[in-house]
């Protein structure tokens, strides 16, 4: 059975008249990976601050591990999450060592424990580096695993992992992932922001939030299948110039890179040889950003 590890009740963040946050209720379950998702200032970073005891909220209701958030009582949570915030991981001028021994300072943790959970967190980012390294001297993907050790120094039972590859190269994105899959396999509850869609596919489920309101709470595979109840089309235009003079066949038409993602309004449209001389179609299965695009950016246009 799911153990519930994050309780979200009617949550509301305003900043005077703006609501940051809207009405967000959902649960996390224990062990998850939890993907939040949404487009620049839907309300991610808000939520997530609220989650961690850094921001009080204007009104909702937050339990972590069963333990009702209530302003003055931050403590109670802290030593259960741990966060790695989207525009400060590390000190870049002093070293990894120095960072990890403040880190451990702040959560004033027992010296020995301090050595043993460091050398766990070290061996399980299976880091080759050497310790006093200067953190601007280190290449992203690695100062991003060393900020991950940090967040994890006092071995929280969830961690908030706000952005935490972005502007990563795309081989370091794959092996922060497989830490935080090994995270989730060992019983970490992983709450996770991300704009890059290939990453979300390994989120047990997403929560989409967008202008401050969660929009969908899901699956990956049952956000496509949701979404998309309708075929999906490729269509490949023969020539890279081609425009579109006539949209009244698509229920939906996409720009794709040079391709569209379309639905058609009668598949046998799919057919129309006016269509098949300018393009290439093809069904094809709905990716997360075909999901992402229809019910976020759409809305925006
Ligand atoms: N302290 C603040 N005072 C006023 N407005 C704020 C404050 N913090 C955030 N906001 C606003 O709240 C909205 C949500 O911001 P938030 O940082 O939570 O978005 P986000 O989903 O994390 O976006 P991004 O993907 O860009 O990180 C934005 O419009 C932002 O400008
Ligand atoms: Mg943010």
């Amino acid at each position: 059975m799911n153990e519930c590890i994050v309780k979200v009740e009617e949550l509301c963040v305003q900043f005077g008249d703006f609501f940051a946050v809207k009405n967000v209720s959902f649960d996390v379950n224990k062990g998850e990976i939890f993907g939040f998702l949404g487009a620049n200032g839907a309300g991610k970073t808000t939520t997530i601050r609220v989650l961690c005891g850094l921001l009080n909220p204007t009104s909702g209701t937050v339990l972590i591990d069963n333990i009702e958030l209530i302003k003055g009582k931050e403590n109670l949570i802290k030593q259960k999450v741990g966060y790695m915030s989207q525009r400060f991981t590390l000190y870049d001028g002093i070293s990894i060592e120095e960072n990890m021994d403040f880190a451990a300072s702040l959560r004033h943790l027992d010296p020995e424990d301090y050595i043993t959970q460091r050398n766990n967190l070290l061996d399980f980012i299976d880091f080759k580096e050497d310790l006093s390294t200067i953190v601007k001297d280190l290449p992203g993907g690695i100062k991003q695993e060393i900020a991950l050790c940090v967040a994890l120094i006092h071995n929280p039972m969830i961690v908030f992992l706000d952005e935490p590859t972005a502007g990563v190269a795309p081989a370091a994105r794959f092996r922060f992932w497989k830490l935080i899959k090994e995270l989730s396999n060992r019983g970490k509850t992983v709450f996770v922001t991300t704009h890059y869609m290939d990453e979300a596919e390994n989120c047990g489920r997403i929560a989409l939030m967008r202008s401050g309101e969660l929009i969908a709470l899901d699956s990956p595979q049952n956000l496509k299948t949701k979404t998309f109840t309708k075929q999906l089309y490729n269509l490949n235009p023969k020539n890279s110039n081609y425009k579109f003079q006539d949209t009244s066949y698509f229920e939906l038409l996409e720009p794709y890179g040079q391709h569209y993602h379309a639905i058609f309004k009668d598949e046998n449209l799919t057919n129309s040889s006016s269509l098949l001389k300018d393009f290439d179609i093809e069904k094809i299965n709905p990716s997360l950003e075909d999901v992402f695009i229809r019910l976020v950016e759409g809305q925006n246009r």
